[in-house]
């Protein structure tokens, strides 16, 4: 594969695509997936699945695809939500539908291919649930051995049911997300273990289909993008598609990312406010969006040149807020998403006080994951069921 490399961010030194490697050996950063592309005929893939692999064109080539038909999620047009906020063009671009409940899903099918294709016998990340729910999958379709490692008792309840299903060996650290994913690092030196956390630049490959995706559903880029972050790999995912489509002459307008995190685990958006190209990290990152509970996202770098590059921001919400949005979004909507995805929403509310994005500008707000994963929080943060006898009078007598 002569016509793709991998480059350093920082100090672009590059390294054949087959190097087992996540960070430049030089200066640290972390790494691109780069192409040489040939000409961009959009006729080419028109015709295919509305699906990740849609867009082969633009993703490393692999031999095997491991795939589940990831991809392909709905866009919302949603105008009752809309009104809410007083705006006219609110999309939501529902990441809950891939195959195991999340976006993870786009990375894994082609970072789980690559694994096949380096030959790794054994996949391996930390994960707050989706990253390890998805990997599980990927890696029983593929044929390979899976190891998790967790933050103990910090993932919610369906999240862990699929990772034990799927059959992965899954370890419970006894610390943060953060801990968990230095753990694998250091296993992986020791043990060859394939990282398909989001440090991996081929996984964000397969992540960079969501902005193809919005750009065909709505036939154009969107103004604005916006989306929950924390480990920060799909925000600069989505900013790296958005970028080749641009340098392609594909798009003409970049849309503008902007990043909600928890208020208790928001590194990226702090080093935004104060206008800073460094990231402080937080040590003991706490919200009850526990997908999002991370304190040194690793891909920091990328997620901030994503912001600044795309004249876009960052912002924070509380989880009162996240809760709330949560429940807004299916009592308007119909759509049921886990609370880490609910702070999209809930920070368009910020954004649009802030004056960082006008009222009648075209909007996409991602829903990273299915509601269903995580039932403990509406079970905890909604009405009870009521008790009835089964008695039809008493009914009348509830319902009114
Ligand atoms: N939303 C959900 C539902 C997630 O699971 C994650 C990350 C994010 C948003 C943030 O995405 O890390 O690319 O900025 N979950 C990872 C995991 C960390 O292990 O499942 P990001």
């Amino acid at each position: 594969m002569e016509n793709m490399w991998l480059e350093c961010i920082r100090c672009h030194k590059k390294f054949p695509w087959n190097t087992v490697i996540y960070t430049c050996d030089q200066c640290g950063a972390l790494l691109d997936v780069k192409y040489r592309f040939e000409e961009p005929n959009p006729e080419s893939w028109r015709g295919k699945p509305f699906s990740v692999w849609r867009y082969e064109n633009f993703l490393p080539k692999v031999r095997e695809k491991v795939s589940l038909n990831e991809g392909g999620t709905s866009l919302y047009k949603c105008d009752r939500l809309a009104e809410k906020f007083g705006i006219k063009n609110l999309w939501i671009k529902n990441e809950g539908e891939n195959p195991t409940g999340s976006f993870k899903d786009r990375g894994m099918t082609v970072g789980v291919s690559l694994a096949k294709e380096l030959g790794s016998r054994t996949v391996a990340c930390a994960s707050t649930g989706n990253t390890s729910a998805s990997l599980a999958a990927y890696a029983a379709k593929a044929g390979l051995k899976c190891v998790v490692m967790i933050p103990s008792g910090k993932i919610a309840l369906g999240k862990l049911a699929q990772a034990i299903m799927y059959g992965a060996i899954v370890l419970a650290v006894e610390g943060n997300f953060d801990q968990a994913l230095n753990l694998v690092e250091q296993s992986s030196k020791r043990l060859g273990l394939y990282i398909l956390n989001s440090l991996n630049p081929y996984r964000l490959e397969g992540q960079k289909t969501i902005a193809y995706e919005v750009i065909e559903q709505l036939g154009e880029p969107p103004d604005a993008i916006i989306l929950p972050v924390g480990n920060a790999g799909n925000i600069s995912a989505i900013h790296k598609g958005i970028t080749e489509w641009k340098q392609l002459g594909l798009i003409e307008q970049t849309p503008r990312l902007i990043g909600i995190q928890a208020e208790g685990a928001a590194p990226i958006a702090h080093a935004y406010k104060k206008k800073k190209r460094e990231v402080t990290f937080i040590e003991n990152p706490e919200t009850l969006a526990t997908a999002i509970r991370i304190g040194k996202p690793v891909n920091w770098e990328k997620a901030l040149r994503a912001i600044y590059d795309t004249n876009g921001a960052a912002e924070t919400v509380t989880d009162e807020q996240i809760l709330q949005a949560q429940k807004l979004l299916a009592r308007t909507e119909g759509i049921f998403v886990e609370p880490a995805s609910a702070a999209s929403i809930a920070g368009l509310t910020k954004i649009l006080d802030a004056g960082l994005i006008d009222k009648d500008e075209r909007i996409v707000c991602i829903t990273t994951g299915h509601g269903l994963k995580d039932p403990d929080t509406p079970i905890r943060t909604c009405e009870k069921p009521i008790q009835v006898k089964p008695d039809p009078e008493i009914i009348e007598k509830v319902l009114q």
